[in-house]
């Protein structure tokens, strides 16, 4: 059987984003293949939480993947802090991982602007890409090495699928670097590639209703699973809009775009398609698209909201599945580990 792992950073509730890039991928395979699931602590880490709130984020996350649906009895969900050799893993990959490539990363890149952009309060597109001035900025050597982390938390258990959204496509393309890399110096198969996994479709993108493309937490932009109603239908009717399209078949801004890329995941086609054809003869009355976009949003969200609550203060249940997960996913990470030791040449006395 083939393996999964994919996890997500505790850094606040889940997002459309979220759940539509990666978590609803995570239900429907939980049954097909052998799944590791885990809430990426470590990660979140980069951006120093509160050690009060530490704790709590994680639990939301965990309350909130079960709330979606994930079943422990039928995939191994875990805490990444509870699995120690994702870390011992990590130091052995560090020293395959190149200083200038980690540098390129496109998502190191933006952290590196937007602290600039912080440190200097300016906005971060008046930072330029290239631009060299570190003075006031620090940024830590963990969120440098973050894709190796990440390498390491799909290499532990040896996965052959990651589904995940189109931003960790550049990450993933890193972990199968690693994979060969090692392969190659120690001369074994220790590793397989991992390979994306979006049921043979193109990873997605979900988009934010500011116009400005994807929709995450650090853009401030979040549908979250966790929103009520009123406040799902207040941020859909927020949406950016105009005044409509004043010919017909004129083509679509972005931000009109996102709106019904939204819709193609949460709404019926044919009234997708209903809308388009409004808009694509003028008629459209964005009021009503929002009204639709929320309803059928909440239709999503509402059911999965309404559990979420009790599984997280359910103490005694959250203890019994970080257990026995950290104890299976330890299992594996152990008998990998074993192998990456061995190739690497570690012996015991
Ligand atoms: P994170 O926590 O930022 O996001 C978790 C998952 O949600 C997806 N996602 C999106 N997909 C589509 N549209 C969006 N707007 C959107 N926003 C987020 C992400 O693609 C991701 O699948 N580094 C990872 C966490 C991680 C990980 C791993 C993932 C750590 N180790 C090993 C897979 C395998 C991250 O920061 O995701």
């Amino acid at each position: 059987m083939k393996t999964v792992v994919s996890g997500i950073r505790s850094t606040g509730h889940l997002h459309l984003g979220n759940y539509f890039g990666a978590l609803r991928n995570f239900v429907k395979i939980q049954e097909q293949f052998n799944c590791f699931y885990f809430i990426a602590d470590l990660h979140s880490l980069t951006t120093h939480p509160h050690p009060d709130d530490f704790h709590a984020s994680v639990r939301t996350i965990l309350a909130e993947y079960l709330a979606a649906g994930l079943d422990p009895e039928k995939c191994t969900l875990f805490v990444q802090s509870d699995v120690p050799e994702v870390s011992e893993l990590y130091v052995l990959l560090n020293m395959l991982a190149y200083k200038g490539e980690l540098e390129r990363t496109t998502s190191f890149k933006d952290k590196v602007r937007l602290a600039k952009a912080q440190a200097r309060g300016v906005a971060v597109s008046d930072v330029a890409e290239n631009d060299q001035n570190d003075e006031g900025v620090n940024i830590n050597a963990g969120l440098l090495t973050y894709p190796v982390l990440m390498a390491s938390d799909i290499l532990i258990h040896r996965a052959n699928y990651v589904p995940v959204g189109k931003d960790q496509m550049q990450h993933l393309e890193f972990a199968r670097t690693l994979a060969r890399r090692f392969n190659n110096m120690y001369g074994e198969e220790v590793f397989p590639e991992p390979e994306a996994f979006n049921f043979g479709q193109a990873p997605i993108k979900v988009p934010g209703l500011d116009g400005s493309g994807k929709m995450g937490k650090s853009e401030g932009n979040g549908i979250y699973l966790y929103d009520d109603e009123k406040t799902i239908t207040k941020k859909v009717m927020r949406a950016l809009t105009d005044s409509g399209p004043k010919e017909p078949n004129s083509p679509m801004p972005d931000y009109i775009q996102n709106l019904f890329t939204l819709m193609a995941l949460v709404s019926e086609p044919v009234v997708i398609d209903q809308f388009k054809a409004a808009y694509a003869d003028c008629s459209i009355r964005y009021g009503d698209l929002k009204k639709q976009l929320a309803a059928d949003i909440c239709k999503f969200t509402l059911p999965i909201r309404e559990r979420i609550d009790d599984i997280y203060n359910n103490d005694e249940f959250l203890r019994k599945v970080t257990r026995q997960g950290a104890e299976k996913a330890r299992e594996s990470a152990a008998a990998t580990l074993a192998l990456a030791r061995k190739a690497v040449g570690f012996k015991t006395f």
